[in-house]
């Protein structure tokens, strides 16, 4: 959910915070470790890959502007999320993945990219990622992106 659409860090409502929270961090946190066990005994007991859809919004490292920032805060969160829930794997391989600029709803019809070549992308990274991988942060092409 991105909430609302502001410029620049302007004082956010309460009513928008719990809403955005609640579905992009609170959601993830109530879910993933209950999932966890399962990935964890996946893939005839090597582990499988625990994903969660975040945004590189959500990159402290990379941030270099600050529209939507409630959205951007929500995605540093479920990112720490998921970068906890990869400290518990021992099996199981847990990254965060950007999806890129997607012609969704959410991303609009002048986006970069369909959602067919989006998770034809994240399919592969999916597919590729090693044990070692365990609390990265991946674009949809493959790339390492900064915390
Ligand atoms: N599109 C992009 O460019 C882009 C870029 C970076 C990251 N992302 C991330 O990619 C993921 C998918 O985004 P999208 O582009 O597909 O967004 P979208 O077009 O806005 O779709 C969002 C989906 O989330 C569902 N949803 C929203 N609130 C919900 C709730 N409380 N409970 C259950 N479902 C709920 C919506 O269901 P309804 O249709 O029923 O409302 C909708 O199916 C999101 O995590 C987003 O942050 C997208």
């Amino acid at each position: 959910m991105l909430g609302p659409r502001t410029e620049g860090a302007q004082p956010v409502t309460r009513e928008d915070f719990d809403r955005v929270m609640h579905v992009n961090v609170l959601g993830p946190m109530m879910v993933l470790p209950l999932v966890l066990p399962y990935v964890e005994t996946g893939h005839g007991g090597h582990g499988g890959v625990l994903a969660v859809l975040s945004s590189r919004m959500g990159s402290i490292g990379s941030m270099d502007s600050n529209g939507s920032w409630l959205y951007r805060v929500s995605k540093a969160g479920v990112n720490a999320a998921l970068k906890s829930v990869a400290l518990d794997a021992r099996h199981a391989t847990c990254v965060a993945l950007h999806p890129g600029w997607v012609q969704t709803d959410m991303g609009g019809k002048g986006a970069d990219i369909t959602p067919q070549q989006s998770v034809k992308g994240l399919r592969q990274v999916l597919a590729g990622v090693k044990h070692r991988d365990n609390g990265s942060f991946f674009n949809h092409d493959g790339t390492p992106i900064p915390w």
